[in-house]
């Protein structure tokens, strides 16, 4: 076995899981001082037993953190504020919890003058690249190992066989069927007979959420009230960002809602199937949009809906500490700051539906848009309009389309024009 030295200390991203868990005896074998980090970002499987199993497996030192407030309050809600969605859908839970380990992993490592840290990503994943760009940001004196991707045991059952040799505790059985990874924001399922787009995901994927066909006959109603952009009220009552995910999450959760199910597209250039439950997020998000239609005018709401498709890709591929970001981000807040105001939602059988919204910033005028009494709106004013914003169509018409063969629209070739 080789010497252990002071710079050989690394820091390890510690689930408690089997990767994690092998890889702190692996290292430990190859000379390195391991110290395990594990990051509470919420739903941390209740194992009180990681500090000793960590030690069990040959770490040197054991930390835990709670980032949970953090991780709330400068990832999930900027997320939200930005309306941040992979590929439509996605609302980014591992993704956005990636960089904030990453930043935890250099700090203790700093506190612990580590020279490297190090994870138990696979080399197929997005997961990698988030950590090893967060962490090339910060630190780029600290050197970055990643075990899973090079060694030898490439398969579970090598890991199993591993752990068994080498008397680690592992709690997890030979038939565990899927990857999983949680927090605040969501949970992501993929692996096993989900690698089948074909096959419905069968009823063992789903914890956090109750089958919509299963849920209850009646609708849940909550009120949700945001202070430019972010959460800051549940059925009027003011709560921490923490506390408010997680009694969101339990309410939705009950009724069904933000499971998911998509093949999307990773960094790496691999398709891949991946189902994920995201209650919270995806009651917040229904609630903020129908507060920002209210509160944004048509053009910022143009410019928004272009840019977050943007957003989200930055933060799917691990690009969190970049100055693009940071630009971003800034426009962001600045777009929310009259999004102030309240979201009623149903929630019910798997669907989180707005039914009311009102904003003190609301740009929304009744007096415009009544067909009542109390109507001051110039209806005479609109023919001016027109006149103004058709004369275009009319020119092109004249001149162009109506000449053609077969005129501005025809039928019976399928052709409107
Ligand atoms: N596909 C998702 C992402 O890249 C989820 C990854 C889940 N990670 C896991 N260890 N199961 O963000």
């Amino acid at each position: 076995m080789a010497r252990r030295t002071e710079d050989k200390r690394v820091v390890l991203a510690y689930s408690g899981g089997l990767d994690t868990s092998v890889v702190t005896r692996w290292l430990t074998e190859r000379g390195w001082e391991v110290i395990c980090m594990t990051a509470d970002m919420g739903y941390l499987e209740a194992d009180e037993d990681l500090e000793s199993r960590a030690y069990a497996a040959g770490a040197v030192g054991f930390e835990m953190l709670d980032l949970r407030d953090d991780f709330a309050r400068a990832f999930c809600y900027p997320a939200l504020m930005a309306g941040a969605l992979y590929e439509g859908r996605y609302p980014l839970a591992t993704a956005l919890a990636r960089p904030l380990i990453a930043k935890a992993l250099v700090d203790v490592a700093r506190r612990h003058n580590a020279t490297a840290v190090a994870h138990g990503c696979t080399g197929k994943g997005n997961d990698q690249v988030r950590f090893d760009v967060s962490v090339q940001a910060l630190a780029p004196d600290l050197r970055i190992l990643a075990p899973v991707r090079e060694w030898e045991l490439t398969t579970r059952e090598s890991e199993i066989v591993y752990a068994q040799a080498h008397s680690i505790p592992i709690t997890v059985s030979v038939d565990k069927q899927y990857s999983t990874d949680e927090n605040l924001w969501g949970r992501s399922i993929e692996a096993g007979p989900l690698e089948d787009p074909w096959t419905e995901p069968p009823d063992n994927v789903w914890e956090w959420t109750v089958n919509p066909e299963d849920a209850p006959d009646d609708p849940t109603y909550i009120e949700i009230g945001f202070e430019h952009g972010r959460p800051v009220t549940l059925d009027g009552e003011e709560i921490d960002p923490v506390t408010l995910i997680s009694r969101v999450h339990d309410v939705a959760g009950a009724n069904g809602v933000g499971r998911i199910d998509m093949v999307e597209d990773r960094l790496v250039g691999i398709k891949s199937r991946e189902v994920y439950e995201a209650p919270a997020a995806t009651t917040l998000r229904i609630a903020h949009e129908a507060l920002e239609t209210l509160t944004l005018s048509k053009s910022q709401l143009r410019i928004k809906h272009r840019l977050m498709q943007d957003y989200a890709d930055l933060i799917y591929d691990g690009l969190w500490f970049t100055g693009l970001h940071q630009d971003l981000a800034a426009l962001t807040s600045s777009m929310q700051r009259h999004v102030t105001g309240t979201a009623r939602i149903k929630l019910y059988k798997g669907q989180a539906v707005t039914v009311g919204v009102e904003s003190p910033n609301s740009l929304y005028q009744y007096s415009l848009a009544t067909y009542d009494e109390g109507d001051i709106y110039d209806q005479s004013s609109a023919v001016g309009f027109i006149d103004i914003f058709g004369l275009p169509v009319r020119v092109q018409a004249e001149k162009q389309l109506l000449r053609q063969p077969g005129g501005i629209f025809d039928v019976s070739s399928g052709r409107s024009s």
